[in-house]
C-alpha cells in the first residue's frame, strides 16, 4: 500500500469517485450527510479548493482509499472524510492514512486534528481509539455526533496565506 497527496490526475478523481458511488449504493450512506456523498461537491470544493488536505491510499496501483481533511481553525485540522473501499478493509489502510494526515498536520505547524463520528459508527470509534484519538463525551453535535480530537504536541502555530 501506498499513500501520498491526492494529485488531480484523471486516475485519482475516477478512483475516489468510484468509491463514492461505492457509498451511495450502501447502507453506510445514512452515516454521511448529503454533500458528503455528492460527487459534484469534491469536483468543486474539497478536491480542488485551498485549505482542504487529500490524500489517497494506492494498492496495485488503484485508489483503495481516501482521506480529507480541512483548514478548520488556526491551529486545528478537522476530518471531513475518510473512506474506504469495501474489498480493502481490515488491512490497516484507515489507520495509516490517519497517522500521515496526522503528522502532516503536525508538521505543518497545526496543534490539534479533530473528527466527528456517528455514535453508530463502532468502526471509526475503534478506529479512532485505536489511533490515540481522544473521546470528547461532554460534546455530542448535535445529538448523534461523538467528537474526537487528538492534540499535536509539537504545534509551532500556523497562518493560512
Ligand atoms: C471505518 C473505515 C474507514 C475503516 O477502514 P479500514 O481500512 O478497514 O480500517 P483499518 O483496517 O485501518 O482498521 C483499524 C482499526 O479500526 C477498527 N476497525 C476497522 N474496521 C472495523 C470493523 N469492521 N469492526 C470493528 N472495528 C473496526 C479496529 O480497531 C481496527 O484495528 P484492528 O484491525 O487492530 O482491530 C471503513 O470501514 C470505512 O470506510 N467505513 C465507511 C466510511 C466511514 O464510516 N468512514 C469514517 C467516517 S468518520
Amino acid at each position: 500500500m501506498t499513500i501520498r497527496a491526492y494529485n488531480k490526475s484523471e486516475t485519482d478523481l475516477a478512483g475516489i469517485m468510484a468509491l463514492l458511488e461505492e457509498l451511495r449504493g450502501s447502507k453506510e450512506a445514512e452515516r454521511f450527510s448529503f454533500y458528503l456523498q455528492d460527487s459534484n461537491t469534491y469536483k468543486t470544493s474539497y478536491l480542488t479548493t485551498k485549505g482542504f488536505y487529500r490524500l489517497v491510499a494506492l494498492v496495485d496501483g488503484k485508489v483503495a482509499g481516501f482521506i480529507i481533511g480541512e483548514h478548520y481553525l488556526n491551529d486545528t485540522v478537522n476530518l471531513v472524510m475518510l473512506y474506504v473501499g469495501k474489498d480493502y478493509r481490515k488491512q490497516g489502510i484507515a489507520f495509516e492514512l490517519k497517522k500521515v494526515l496526522t503528522h502532516l498536520a503536525q508538521a505543518w505547524g497545526y496543534k490539534k486534528i479533530v473528527s466527528q463520528v456517528r455514535m453508530n459508527n463502532l468502526e471509526s470509534i475503534k478506529l479512532n481509539l485505536k489511533s490515540g484519538w481522544h473521546q470528547e463525551i461532554d460534546k455530542v453535535y448535535p445529538d448523534y455526533y461523538y467528537w474526537f480530537s487528538k492534540e499535536l504536541t509539537d504545534g509551532t502555530g500556523f497562518s493560512p496565506e
